[in-house]
């Protein structure tokens, strides 16, 4: 507002300032904190290397994780901005409502098909619009990488179970609140999306959120390296026995941002304790401040 005031006063044409919406509604580098760190995307989106690491140069392409379950046959699709094999012709407004409502734009040529149950948008409903403009300008300006992406099989209509802490977007004071704010993050980190056990109606976050018990493995999740075999996520309810409940929060946060456990074991993919290395301590203590909040599960 000040620089076109500004200009104005120098009598400088305010076309020139005028940026693309894109790019002056959201702040990059909030939306790449978000995508690259919080929300992990690539762990879905970027293909990975031998080390089961996101590959730089295609990040964002597609192609990284590939699920063979009963509903949903294929990968996640190429989310930079190539014109063609991405999302650069979408508009903001397309993307916000693939992100929060699961829905495609018609000239994506699947019109009216929703996404597919990987994308975690249940989960995403919580993102306050400032979060929204953040991550559709930080995807504007990722790298565009030509990489077509073959459509995905729909097997079965997308079911979603409502996530508790994600049925309306947050708003400022939410975020406010210590605990309040480990509950967006975790939307956002979907960690509840891995970690409870799911019924062919979706995550049964009503009656065993946090629980574990829910397995990744080939043939149903390829696209990592052939070491991997495959593993179990686990409860981390703050159960003394079962769960985190004798965690330090050091612990905890160990695990989340280096993916080591308690006794020192090494954490296999898909847990994306790479991507989570990059959260902020204050993120972290608001998360492990959550955790502890819920219900103990044994
Ligand atoms: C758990 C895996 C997973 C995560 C995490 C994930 N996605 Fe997706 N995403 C998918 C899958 C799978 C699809 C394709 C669904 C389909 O084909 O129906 C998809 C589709 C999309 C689409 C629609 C693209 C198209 O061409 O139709 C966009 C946009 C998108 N994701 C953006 C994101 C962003 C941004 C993030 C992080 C904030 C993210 N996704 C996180 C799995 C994921
Ligand atoms: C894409 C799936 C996925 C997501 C998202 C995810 N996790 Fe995990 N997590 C796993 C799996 C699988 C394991 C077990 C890995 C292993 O044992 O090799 C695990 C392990 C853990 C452990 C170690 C538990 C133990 O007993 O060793 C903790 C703690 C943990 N996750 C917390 C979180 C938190 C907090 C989040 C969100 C910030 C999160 N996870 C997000 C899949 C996931």
């Amino acid at each position: 507002m000040t620089a076109i005031r500004l200009a104005l006063s120098l009598g400088i044409a305010t076309a020139a300032l005028v940026v693309p919406a894109s790019a002056a509604a959201g702040d990059i580098d909030r939306g790449r904190y978000l995508v690259n760190s919080v929300m992990a995307c690539g762990n879905c989106h970027t293909a990975k290397d031998s080390e089961a690491r996101p590959i730089r140069s295609r990040h964002l392409a597609g192609g990284g994780v590939v699920w063979d379950v009963p509903p949903f046959a294929g990968m996640a699709p190429n989310i930079t901005p190539d014109r063609d094999t991405g999302i650069g012709r979408w508009s903001d407004e397309e993307i916000r409502r693939a992100l929060t409502q699961g829905e495609r734009p018609a000239h994506r040529g699947l019109a009216g098909v929703p996404l597919g149950a990987p994308m975690p948008v249940n989960l995403y409903k919580a993102l306050t619009r400032a979060d929204q403009d953040a991550i559709v300008a930080y995807l504007r300006s990722v790298p565009a990488v030509r990489n077509p992406v073959a459509a995905a099989t729909r097997r079965a209509p997308v079911k979603r179970a409502l996530y508790p802490d994600a049925e309306r977007a947050y708003g400022a004071a939410d975020l406010q609140d210590p605990v309040r704010r480990g509950a967006y993050l975790a939307a956002l980190a979907h960690c509840m999306e891995c970690h409870t056990p799911s019924s062919p109606q979706g995550s049964l976050y009503g009656t065993a959120m946090g629980l574990g018990g829910k397995a990744f493995a080939p043939p149903a999740i390829t696209g990592f390296p052939e070491w991997w075999k495959g593993t179990v996520s686990r409860n981390i309810t703050p159960h003394p026995e079962f769960g985190i409940g004798r965690w330090s929060d050091a612990e905890v946060k160990r695990a989340i941002r280096e993916g080591v456990s308690r006794d020192g074991r090494r954490l296999s993919p898909p847990m994306p304790f790479e991507s989570y290395a990059e959260m902020t301590e204050a993120d972290l203590d608001a998360l492990v401040a959550w955790l502890r909040s819920l219900p103990p599960r044994p």
